[in-house]
């Protein structure tokens, strides 16, 4: 028979990441371009279907706002899993999530699953839509973008709102243990693979 369990999960990061769009992708499959703050948390509930069971998750998505940093604690306690969230335009959003980190760490379950999401990749990739606005030549964007994420770009190039090199954060969370994504609540990649991966390290029982 199929087994079922509860997963608690808590998004953290700073105001406007993303927190509340990666978890309305998931959940509705939707997108708002102008979500407005959360206020304290929302809760959330999703199926994760994997190939021998079934999760539920139970969703706390807290507000990024500083006034509600002290709220957080009641979300994350007993948390099985969280999702930090920043944002790959805004460098100190990525310093904003290593101190929820460090807090998780410190304060939470010693067993939660932490997942790293670099959210708004959109705005880095250069794709067929937005290529259209520009007058640059698409072939050598692309290049440019999978191959050397983290250099600057030369000359005749729109300049990149990326301040986040992947490999940066990749390796700041190889080194903490957490696991790691870019993501986009706008065109939804990336975004159920981060359940699916807490999922599949969500111990049976
Ligand atoms: P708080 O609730 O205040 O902590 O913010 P949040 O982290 O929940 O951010 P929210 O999901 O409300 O998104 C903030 C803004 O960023 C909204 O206008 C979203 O439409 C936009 N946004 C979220 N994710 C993406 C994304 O992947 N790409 C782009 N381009 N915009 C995004
Ligand atoms: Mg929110």
């Amino acid at each position: 028979t199929e087994r079922s369990v509860q997963v608690k999960l808590v998004l953290l990061g700073e105001a406007a990441v993303g927190k509340s769009s990666i978890v309305l992708r998931f959940v509705s499959n939707e997108f708002q371009a102008n979500k407005e703050p959360t206020i304290g948390a929302a809760f959330l509930t999703q199926k994760c279907r994997l190939e021998d069971r079934v999760l539920r998750y139970e969703i706390w998505d807290t507000a990024g706002q500083e006034r509600f940093h002290s709220l957080a604690p009641m979300y994350y306690r007993n948390a099985q899993a969280a999702v930090v969230v920043y944002d790959v335009t805004k460098a100190s959003s990525l310093e904003k999530a290593k101190t929820w980190v460090k807090e998780l760490q410190r304060q939470a379950n010693p067993n939660i699953v932490i997942a790293l999401a670099g959210n708004k990749i959109d705005l880095v990739t250069p794709s067929a839509s937005s290529s259209s606005s520009t007058t640059a030549e698409s072939e050598d964007e692309a290049d440019d973008a999978t191959a050397t994420p983290g250099e600057t770009a030369t000359s005749g190039e729109p300049e990149s709102l990326r301040q986040v090199p992947r490999d940066e954060a990749e390796a700041y969370a190889q080194e903490a243990g957490l696991l790691f994504f870019e993501t986009s609540a706008k065109t939804g990649d990336g975004v159920v693979e981060i359940f699916t991966e807490i999922a599949k390290k969500i111990p049976i029982d």
